[in-house]
């Protein structure tokens, strides 16, 4: 499969690595919980990238940036606890004996020192980029004193391309090749894909609160979607637009014209639009409360999650897909029962022979947390740069990439 984008840009496939020194930016950005890794996804993720560079006998110096300690050293942050999280996963994957140093600075004459002392095969994690003022501010200075540290530039930081940071977009001046991992290369396959040219029937799930976040990735997608299947909080705005009542659910009053205006365009057959027919309504959003399902949401009541029946709608219709992208959970999924839609909508899509794009942030997470990412086609690691992406914006990250031309 390639999309258009895939078509031009470079990718670790693309060019000799033997004996390289290769500058390499992940998005190492995970949830840490007493200086543990309490999430190692986007970890994983790169892991075919680094094993293809090994396997090419080339060294590894890793850049990432860990949560927003705000231009300086903040030990909470450390990327030690990602190397040595790293290290026990690349020991699985590679056998023992791989060589993944830590090197407490990000740039400087320790940092100089040790990936020049690298041999092939070996890895090393820089401190936290972000300890620097200098990366946010995408500081051309401390870009080169990056780029120093490499002979060519691979990118996995799909989560961060969305950021023009020194590490992401200035360091590419002074680094070149600037080329695509495997992950990169990867998202942009299938976010491209979606965004260019889907397989139809093309089903868009789209939930989570706001309807502001979405619309600027519906308006991108309503010239390629067949159908919007839409749940989550951002539901109740389109039904309160048709008039329908919503009780105290969430509603966004600025948007109403928004969703009034793709009701009509549903209406006049430029895509379908299909919204939730039953609900889950409880007295207040605590978890394990008593819930009820409803069809007509009583005046007071809010509603959680979407119903049984609206699921049975939605699984129907996507029954007929031949790709699905999905962003953004069904209901309040991090409170149970109110999980229920959010969830069974993962299990659909992993039983789903579609082409099953899941486009990052609390979906993703969904889907990883239910075991089921093995059994969609991609499963996005990025948030806001997925939702940048699917917008149809150029992201500074991948802007740099250097391609065949
Ligand atoms: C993310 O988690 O979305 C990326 O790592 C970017 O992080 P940021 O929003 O702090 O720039």
């Amino acid at each position: 499969m390639s999309s258009p984008v895939m078509s031009r840009i470079l990718t670790v496939k693309d060019v000799p690595l033997e004996r390289k020194r290769v500058l390499m930016r992940a998005d190492f950005n995970v949830p840490l919980d007493a200086g543990r890794v309490a999430d190692d996804t986007r970890i994983r993720e790169t892991l075919p990238t680094l094993e293809y560079l090994y396997r090419h006998h080339a060294s590894v110096v890793l850049c990432s940036h860990l949560g927003r300690p705000k231009g300086k050293p903040d030990l909470r942050f450390s990327l030690q606890p990602v190397a040595e999280r790293l290290r026990i996963l690349l020991d699985e994957r590679l056998g023992r004996g791989v060589q993944v140093g830590f090197c407490p600075e990000t740039v400087g004459m320790q940092a100089r020192e040790m990936a020049g002392a690298l041999a092939p095969g070996g890895f090393l994690v820089l401190e936290n980029l972000r300890f620097q003022p200098q990366e946010e501010a995408n500081d051309q200075a401390f870009a080169r004193q990056l780029a120093e540290l490499g002979e060519i530039y691979v990118t996995d930081a799909f989560g961060s391309a969305h950021r023009a940071h020194a590490s992401t977009d200035s360091v590419a001046r002074f680094l070149k090749p600037a080329i695509a991992g495997l992950l990169m290369a990867r998202e942009l396959e299938y976010l491209g894909r979606a965004l260019q040219s889907p397989d139809h029937p093309f089903v868009v799930v789209f939930g989570g609160a706001k309807i502001a976040d979405k619309i600027p990735i519906l308006e991108k997608l309503a010239a390629k979607a067949d159908t919007f299947l839409i749940g989550g909080g951002m539901a109740y705005t389109f039904l309160a637009a048709q008039g329908q009542g919503i009780g105290a659910s969430l509603f966004e009053a600025d948007q109403v014209n928004t969703a009034r205006r793709l009701l009509d365009r549903a209406a006049a057959g430029d895509f379908r639009l299909l919204l939730p027919i039953d609900h889950v309504i409880a007295d207040k959003l605590e978890a394990n409360v008593p819930a009820r399902v409803v069809e007509d949401i009583p005046a007071g009541a809010k509603a959680f999650d979407i119903g049984p029946r609206t699921l049975q709608l939605f699984r129907d219709e996507l029954r007929r897909a031949r790709m699905v992208l999905w962003n953004g959970p069904m209901g309040v999924f991090e409170t149970p029962p109110f999980n229920r839609g959010t969830n069974e909508m993962a299990r659909i899509l992993a039983d789903s022979p579609a082409v099953t794009i899941v486009g990052g942030g609390d979906s993703a997470a969904a889907v990883n947390a239910a075991g089921l990412a093995s059994r969609m086609a991609h499963v996005s690691t990025g948030g806001g740069a997925a939702l940048e992406f699917l917008s149809g914006l150029t992201l500074p990250g991948v802007a740099v990439l250097s391609t065949a031309a």
